[in-house]
Formats: structure tokens, sequence, C-alpha cells
């Protein structure tokens, strides 16, 4: 037997025909561009957030970026990023002609160190080349970054704050989804996302009706009141109808998913926390658990055991986005702790349909292995 690592094929089984005719409706229906779906999509996940606007777009990486288009970033800008995160995250900046500016983070919880924030700030600032215009959390592997923290930092500097949550769809503090939290929150429906479609997908989230109205028209070549008059530099990034049709189900039963998924998680971290170190939530803090990630030490031999016994681990991320070829150019004051993480991070089979006895063989060989 192969233990899938995200059992995508579990969910579609579980889903049945509600899937199949969603999908059936779409191609019957002929609107595959800016279909019904896809505005009947965005008010669902912005009551499922309570964000006053939702706009959906082609992917994770272009929600970021239509952010970025919509605060005219560019050259001469620095955005402040985690070194821990996936490439789109400093990416988009790039992209931009803007600077990325690697902060490390938190040793316990993977996300952006306040305290780092702030003193790469002020190194910038005293540097005096670049202008400092906004910071990137990102929600890693569902945790919702340290925004209580963060957002004080960026306002008190003047600089805006997006919130990268590609892997964090629902994740909660105290209750609350942290889509209203900065200027904007993203979030992408990437098939191995918590909530994920059968392509790209991805979605921003904001309360600021001018960002709204700008994102629509970005995301659309820049188009005014009539679709052939252009009122501003725009792209190309829409969510196929066809995904929006696919996501109104699954959000049907994402609230079930993620329950699964938090006792997937108790469970992995009663059975393994004298072995190795299991993934730290803060009080008040809701994960969404898009990956479950031990840190172990002698990490390649335990890939070894796992892989010989048929199970899949994958490590995100081996290198921390400083040391990226296409990367290492830009600025830091330095990433002692992402360095560390990247030589220790060890992510097992995660997802709401995992069997109690699939996940028992797992924790034993994790247990042998260590
Ligand atoms: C932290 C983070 N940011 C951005 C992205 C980009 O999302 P997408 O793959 O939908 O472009 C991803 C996922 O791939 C991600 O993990």
């Amino acid at each position: 037997v192969t233990i899938p690592f995200i059992d995508l094929d579990a969910q579609r089984r579980r889903m049945g025909p509600a899937l199949e005719t969603a999908i059936l409706n779409v191609t019957r229906g002929g609107h595959y561009i800016i279909g019904p779906e896809v505005g009947l999509l965005e008010k669902e996940l912005a009551a499922y957030t309570q964000s006053a606007h939702v706009v959906s777009c082609a992917n994770g990486t272009d929600a970021l970026l239509l952010v970025l288009m919509a605060k005219d970033i560019g050259p001469g800008d620095a955005v402040f990023v985690p070194a821990f995160t996936f490439i789109a995250t400093a990416e988009v900046v790039a992209l931009r002609g803007a600077t990325p500016v690697f902060v490390d983070v938190d040793p316990k919880t993977f996300n952006m160190d306040p305290a780092h924030l702030e003193a790469s700030i002020a190194f910038i600032k005293k540097q005096g080349k670049l202008k400092p215009k906004g910071v990137i959390p990102v929600d890693l592997f569902g945790l919702a970054a340290d925004y209580d923290a963060l957002l004080p930092i960026a306002e008190a500097q003047g600089l805006w704050l997006l919130g990268d949550g590609a892997q964090s769809f629902g994740a909660r503090i105290h209750g609350k989804t942290v889509v209203d939290r900065g200027i904007a929150w993203t979030t992408s429906f990437f098939p191995a996302k918590p909530l994920g479609c059968y392509g790209d997908g991805g979605a921003i989230f904001t309360q600021d009706e001018d960002t709204y109205n700008r994102l629509i028209s970005l995301r659309f070549h820049g188009k005014g009141d009539h679709r052939y008059t252009h009122v501003q530099i725009g792209t190309n990034s829409r969510l196929d109808t066809l995904q929006a049709a696919i996501l109104l189900e699954k959000l049907k039963i994402y609230d079930e998913e993620l329950k699964a998924r938090q006792l997937i998680a108790e469970r992995y971290t009663k059975a393994l926390q004298d072995v190795a170190e299991t993934p730290y939530i803060p009080g008040g803090y809701t994960s969404v658990w898009a990956q479950y990630t031990l840190l172990v030490k002698d990490r390649t031999k335990v890939v070894q055991a796992l892989q010989e016994a048929g199970i899949p681990t994958m490590v995100y991320y081996p290198i921390p986005l400083s040391q990226q070829p296409a990367y290492k150019h830009y600025p830091t004051l330095g990433v002692p702790v992402s360095e560390s993480l990247c030589g220790q991070v060890l992510s097992l089979p995660m997802h709401p349909y995992l069997t109690a006895e699939v996940q028992d063989f797992i924790i034993s060989h994790v247990r042998k292995a260590l």
C-alpha cells in the first residue's frame, strides 16, 4: 500500500454526485468566465470570513500581486517578507520591481518575528536607499501570524500590512478569522491547500471599498465602467467559473473537514511529543493544519526510514528565501532561525480523511525512526 500525503480522492468520493453535478451545470450553462458561480462564491467566502469584500482571482500568487498593483508598489519600494515561506510571497514584490527584505521568523510558531520586523525596518530606514512601504506576514502551515504584534509595528512606521493566507483559509485568533487585520488578506485554492479547487485559484479579502474597486478592475485588464475602456494597467486574473462551482461545493463541508484536521493534529501531537518537537499553537489561535510539521534532528535518516515503510513526507521548506539563487542579493539583517528550521522541518501526511488506522501506522514508524 502507498499512503497518500494528501488524499484528494477520498474527498472526491465523499462528495459524490454533488460535485459532479456542479461541474456539469457549468459546462452546460456556458458562462465560463465570471459566470454566476463566481459572484456566488465571493458572497459565500465573504459570509464565511465576515469580510466586507472578496475578489476572486486566478491563483494565490496573483492575489498578492494584484494587491501590490493596487498599492502602486514599484522600484525603490521595500516590502518586508518572512524568509521562511513559499517563494511566491517574495516573488510578487520582485516582480513589481520593488525590493523584498527578508525578516526572520519565530522559532516556535515559524511565523514572522515582530522584533525582527522592527529591527529590519529600522535597518532599511537607516540605509536610506529604499522607501519602506509594506509588510507581508504569512500564516504558515495554517497558523495565523502574530497580527496583534505585527500590525501596530507596521502602522507606527507608516507601512501597510497584507496577510498571505495562502495556507490558512479559515484560520482564527480568538474565534475570529484574520482577513480584516490589514489592507487586505489573500488566499490560494491550489488543490493541496485546505480549501482547494481542481486547478489554480485564489482570492483577496479587503474591508476597503476603494481597494475593492481597484482590484475588480485590475483582475480584468484595468477595465473601467465599460468592458473596453481601460482606466489602469491591469492583467488577466480571473477565477474560472468551473473552479468557483467546485469551491462552492467544497465550502459546504469545510468546517467538518477543519474539525477532522484538528483531531488528527491533536492525535499526532499526543503520540509524538516525547520523541520530536511538535507544532506549537499559541493560546487563542486555531490552525487549519495545512501541514503537520515536526522538527527533527537527523532528518535524512527519518525520511529514509519512513520512505521504506511507504510513508511519504515533505520538507517545507529546505532553503530560506534569502539563500535562493535568484533572491540572495536582496537585503536582510540575517535570518538564523529560518536557516535552522530549514534543516529540521519534516511534514507528515495530513488531510481530513486520514484514518486512525493509517495514522497509527505512521506514528509507530515515526517513533521507531526517532
Ligand atoms: C505562503 C504561500 N504564498 C503564496 C502561494 C501561492 O499560491 P498559488 O500557488 O495559488 O499561486 C502559496 C502556495 O502555493 C503559498 O504557500
